[in-house]
């Protein structure tokens, strides 16, 4: 969270000024780009493919629809919403880092997917779109690394139209006490080594573990939702809170 009064946020534990998270943000996922995908399935045992397939199949949305994947990285829940808009839809997959775009660019092309599909290089916190542009909104696993997240939820809400949907996948608090030892044990011990091993970035994997920990629980998220004007805002945990998907309308 931006503390406005002291200028700082945090930067997974540590703390820093405001105008340098970004940059050190970027850094991060600059540096694991390349092994970003590989990684996902090594440090998930491959779970977060089932976590995003469930996320986007409950993203309310007709054929036709225009959506907005923030954060969106390498493209993983672009490619998942394309068939769910249908060819007379539309998906924007954008993101703030270039490396991150480029990869998921570059994937989406061999694979032959290309209709349909825009990228846009974007920071959440300042998008460039019109008011009321898009049916629904999704971010996955991408606001805990927005330094100002409420400023990025009022933009959310400011670029969905009227009946609009806002969806959030992110890691969240996790429910059971056996389970948070475990988690906790193998996000900070063990997931910095594979990123050592895999990503040559143990730290940047450090960063992962720790942004976890310092990114806003269920109720506090549902909360800031709310306070940017969300209606109906709701929330469903999954695997024990390990993450959550938070929704919300604008209505
Ligand atoms: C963990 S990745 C998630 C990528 C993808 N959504 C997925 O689920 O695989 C987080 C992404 O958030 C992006 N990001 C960080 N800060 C951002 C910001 N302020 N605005 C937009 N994207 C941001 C990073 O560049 C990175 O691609």
């Amino acid at each position: 969270m931006v503390d406005k009064e002291s200028n700082k946020t945090h930067f997974g534990f540590t703390e820093v000024a405001v105008e340098d998270k970004a940059r050190l943000v970027g850094e991060v996922f600059s540096s694991v780009a390349d092994s970003y995908d590989i990684m996902n399935d090594l440090m998930s045992f491959g779970v977060h493919r089932l976590w995003k397939r469930h996320f986007v199949r409950r993203v309310a949305i007709q054929p036709g629809a225009k959506v907005l994947d923030l954060a969106g990285g390498t493209g993983d829940i672009a490619r998942l919403l394309l068939p769910r808009v249908g060819n007379a839809g539309s998906v924007v997959l954008s993101d703030i880092n270039p490396e991150m775009l480029a990869v998921g660019r570059a994937r989406m092309e061999d694979q032959g997917i290309v209709k349909g599909l825009e990228y846009v290089l974007a920071n959440a916190e300042e998008l460039p779109f019109q008011d009321s542009s898009f049916d629904a909104i999704t971010i996955a696993f991408g606001l805990r690394n927005v330094t100002d997240k409420a400023a990025a939820l009022l933009e959310m809400h400011r670029v969905l139209k009227p009946g609009g949907q806002v969806n959030i996948l992110e890691f969240s608090q996790v429910k059971s006490k056996i389970m948070e030892r475990l988690y906790e044990q193998y996000s900070f011990s063990l997931l910095p080594k594979i990123g050592a091993i895999v990503a040559k970035d143990e730290d940047s994997y450090r960063y992962l573990a720790e942004s976890i920990r310092k990114h806003p629980d269920q109720e506090t998220l549902a909360n800031m939702l709310r306070d940017a004007g969300f209606k109906k805002v709701s929330y469903e945990n999954m695997t024990n809170g390990v993450v959550a998907i938070h929704r919300g309308y604008h209505v």
